[in-house]
């Protein structure tokens, strides 16, 4: 652990000793110059918040400590060549997607994607050819089958590239190596949004990671899984499919000029943390783990969800419902009136995201147990309605869809607005994105259907947050004239 190295750390650090005098952005002068109610914690982190100073290198032109930083990275995730995000998974989806795609290329995408893969094809003006997800036997959308890709490669022949999500926002995965072996085989590059699994490459008890598996272009959030800052992301690029300088191009063109030292700070630190993610971390981890599901198996009123693939599902998420059937919604007020904050709850279930655990943080699975005790449950809770652990369609799914109209079309075209109720058959002029997870319910673009309207009105009524659908809580959805 103690020789795994941190350069940007050193860097700053080598900096901060010099007692530098701030002549130069940002404006807060290393954390002195600011507002008297500024916190502490805030001021002493805006002491590492540089710039492009001499010795401090710079993110879109690397020779120095970052340029050290990233190899490190590379070198951990055993790619060809690896990338600091600043921006977040977005802008590594962007950077990806108009990396690897050139304008009406056809593209196979996973349509449980995040808003950012579907941003990114249309900035790339990219022709997606949706695949529908499979669902498992409670309705949850979890991934794709090597057949189902085989299939859809050999009707689109054409297609240039394969877009995946793995894992899902709930930590389920998919038969991914011999996914990435038809396309190969088919000298088709496979993208990966690995957002929710940074953690993976650490290998057993957690999924396969996708770029062990052979994908050529992979983004983590390293802010969600690892212990990154909010923003701080990885791009990874592997193998001889991707035309390597195009997605460099990408990178530097759409992050910020102003990189965050902070946020690279913390993603060198998150790249050591997992690299020195060592044996008895891994097996404290388990043992935690299991104390918190046996804790919820032997509980009164709660469960957990467990996947019948189990093999591929991450240990760090947790979907917790009421075994009574209070929804997801109340289960998450229920939570956060003992001061435990669920990521997201749907209409059936929470999700718990643990962290990732090393053998020296103890206590944690103690006090969120301690704070489950705090829950209050009330006598004869009314169970919802007969429909499975999840609302969807159960078994009632496409299996792939096209938009009705190229991104091109879709700008020239004039936008009116319609009741919910009347728009079925029409082509949505906006997306429309439950949030979390970010997935577009309604696509921009598509047409729109009895199902997605009846989705729509359920989640109004239950009060999910919605983003996109301007005039969704007046009952109505744009659409193309
Ligand atoms: C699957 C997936 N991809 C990409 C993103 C975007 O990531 P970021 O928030 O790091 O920009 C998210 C965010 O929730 C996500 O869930």
């Amino acid at each position: 652990m103690d020789n795994i190295k941190i350069p940007i750390l050193n860097m700053l650090k080598n900096h901060k000793e010099n007692n530098p005098f701030s002549m130069h952005v940002p404006g807060h002068k290393s954390g002195t110059i600011i507002h008297p109610l500024t916190p502490s914690g805030l001021s002493e982190a805006m002491s590492w918040d540089m710039t492009e100073l001499t010795g401090l290198d710079d993110l879109h032109c690397p020779e120095e400590g970052i340029k050290e930083a990233e190899k490190l990275l590379s070198s951990f995730y055993q790619t060809d060549k690896s990338y600091f995000l600043i921006n977040g998974s977005t802008v590594g989806n962007l950077a990806m997607i108009l990396g690897a795609i050139h304008p009406g290329d056809t593209v196979l995408v996973q349509r449980n994607c995040h808003k950012s893969v579907m941003n990114g094809l249309t900035l790339a003006n990219a022709r997606p050819i949706f695949i529908h997800p499979e669902l498992d036997c409670d309705g949850i959308e979890i991934g794709l089958t090597a057949s189902v890709i085989k299939e859809y490669l050999h009707k689109y022949p054409e297609a240039k590239a394969v877009i995946l999500t793995y894992p899902n926002y709930y930590g389920m995965g998919m038969e991914l190596d011999e996914i990435i072996h038809e396309a190969h085989r088919l000298r088709v590059p496979v993208l990966v949004d690995e957002a929710h699994g940074a953690h993976f490459a650490a290998g057993a008890p957690f999924p396969p990671s996708a770029l062990q598996r052979g994908a050529d272009l992979v983004v983590h959030s390293a802010h969600k899984t690892l212990p990154a800052m909010t923003m701080g992301s990885y791009l990874h690029l592997q193998g001889e499919l991707i035309a390597a300088e195009q997605v460099e191009r990408y990178v530097r063109m759409l992050q910020s000029s102003s990189p965050s030292y902070p946020i690279m700070l913390s993603l060198d630190l998150a790249r050591a943390y997992i690299e020195g993610y060592c044996k008895e971390d891994k097996s404290y981890f388990s043992e935690q783990i299991q104390i918190i599901k046996d804790y919820l198996s032997n509980h009164s009123q709660l469960a957990m969800y467990e996947s019948p693939n189990a093999d591929w599902c991450d240990p760090l998420k947790l979907m917790v419902y009421h075994r009574g059937g209070i929804s997801g919604h109340q289960l998450q007020e229920r939570l956060e009136a003992v001061g435990i904050y669920p990521e997201l709850s749907t209409e059936r279930f929470v999700l718990l995201v643990l962290p990732l655990l090393k053998a020296d943080h103890k206590f944690y699975m103690k006090e969120l147990i301690e704070r489950f005790e705090l829950m209050e449950w009330k006598a004869g809770e009314k169970p919802v309605a007969e429909r499975g652990f999840f609302s969807g369609e159960k078994g009632n799914v496409r299996k792939h869809s096209e938009l009705a109209l190229s991104f091109e079309e879709m700008e020239k075209l004039r936008i009116k607005r319609l009741d919910l109720s009347h728009s079925i058959g029409e082509i949505s002029a906006e997306a429309i994105i439950p949030y979390p997870p970010g997935i577009p319910l309604i696509q921009r673009g598509e047409r729109i259907t009895d199902e997605m309207v009846r989705t729509c009105l359920r989640l109004l009524e239950n009060g999910t947050k919605v983003q996109g659908g301007t005039y969704l809580k007046e009952g109505q959805i744009q659409v193309f004239a």
